[in-house]
């Protein structure tokens, strides 16, 4: 008995563990900025931190900021530990994003909409097919992300997006369709400090009080774990750990996870903006 005990013990532990050990930033281990990464816009408000393992990025009535990586990737777990601007932050946007630029673009973003001091920061995702988007969804997240950082993921293989948010898949957009509307264009990550008041907090009314600049975002992981090339049959070969079995659909415990999130933090989904689409967009029935 003591012994079937202490199996499903180690079995949970051990289970843990791996499910953790998947996502986790030692910061110390992780590649440094300019190994992977390059300044693309703002350079006097890029600020390089920690031997280069911390980028902060600022904003003010001058400039925002950006980079980007400098390869491009078919395939891979694209995650960074970001801390948001602190205190009155709306109208300001922070993003983290996969795209393939242009204007037939495919894209998986993050953005992190600000807002007036005191009220939550909204978190917005969104697909981008052929540079055609209007898939958001937008959650308030579980704690503060101007406190302290935290880790925001993005899996891209051949079967699913999963967009995580320390280890909690939040959104999964499926692969159904034959790649047809499945990112499928090489994409680089990106990530950028703009201003976003035209539309970003409380529908654009809520502008920049710029009392409060200059706004600051800080970013941590530049190592690489993604497919270079451009060749999707490269890329979702199963030599790399994202495109195996364990990552072609979620755990049982992810799945948990994920319904307990949409359940308790979700406040819009493009799905359900009946509104908006009269006749439900077509991947809806598969990505619920
Ligand atoms: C999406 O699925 C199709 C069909 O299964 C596959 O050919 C394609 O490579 C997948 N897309 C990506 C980006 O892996
Ligand atoms: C802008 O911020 C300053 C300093 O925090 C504050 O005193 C002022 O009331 C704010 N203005 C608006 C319009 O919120």
């Amino acid at each position: 008995m003591e012994h079937i005990w202490i199996f499903g013990f180690v079995l949970v532990l051990s289970l843990a563990i791996r499910a953790h050990g998947a996502t986790k930033i030692d910061i110390y281990k992780e590649a440094s900025f300019d190994e992977n990464y390059v300044v693309t816009w703002g350079q006097e408000h890029v600020l390089k931190l920690n031997q280069g393992k911390e980028i902060q990025l600022s904003m003010d009535h001058s400039s925002g900021s950006g980079f980007e990586s400098k390869n491009h990737y078919g395939s891979g777990f694209f995650q960074m530990k970001i801390k948001l601007p602190e205190k009155d932050s709306a109208g300001i946007v922070t993003a983290f994003y996969l795209t393939s630029n242009g204007n037939t673009q495919d894209e998986v973003d993050f953005e992190f909409l600000g807002n007036r001091e005191g009220k939550p920061i909204t978190i917005q995702t969104n697909v981008f097919t052929k540079g055609q988007g209007n898939r958001e969804q937008r959650f308030v997240l579980w704690f503060d992300p101007t406190e302290d950082f935290h880790a925001y993921g993005i899996l891209w293989n051949p079967y699913h997006i999963v967009f995580y948010v320390d280890n909690i898949p939040i959104r999964v957009f499926k692969n159904n369709t034959k790649g047809t509307n499945y990112p499928s264009k090489p994409m680089q990550v990106v990530s950028s400090l703009w201003n976003g008041e035209e539309w970003a907090t409380e529908g654009g009314k809520a502008k920049i009080n710029w009392t409060n600049a200059p706004f600051k975002a800080h970013f941590q992981g530049f190592s690489e774990s993604g497919c270079h090339g451009d060749s999707p049959n490269v890329c979702g070969s199963s030599k790399y750990w994202w495109n195996t079995e364990r990552y072609v659909g979620l755990s049982v415990s992810e799945q948990k996870a994920y319904e307990n999130a949409r359940s308790k933090y979700m406040n819009y989904d493009y799905c359900s903006d009946f509104t908006r689409f009269s006749v439900r967009p077509y991947e809806c029935r598969w990505n619920q």
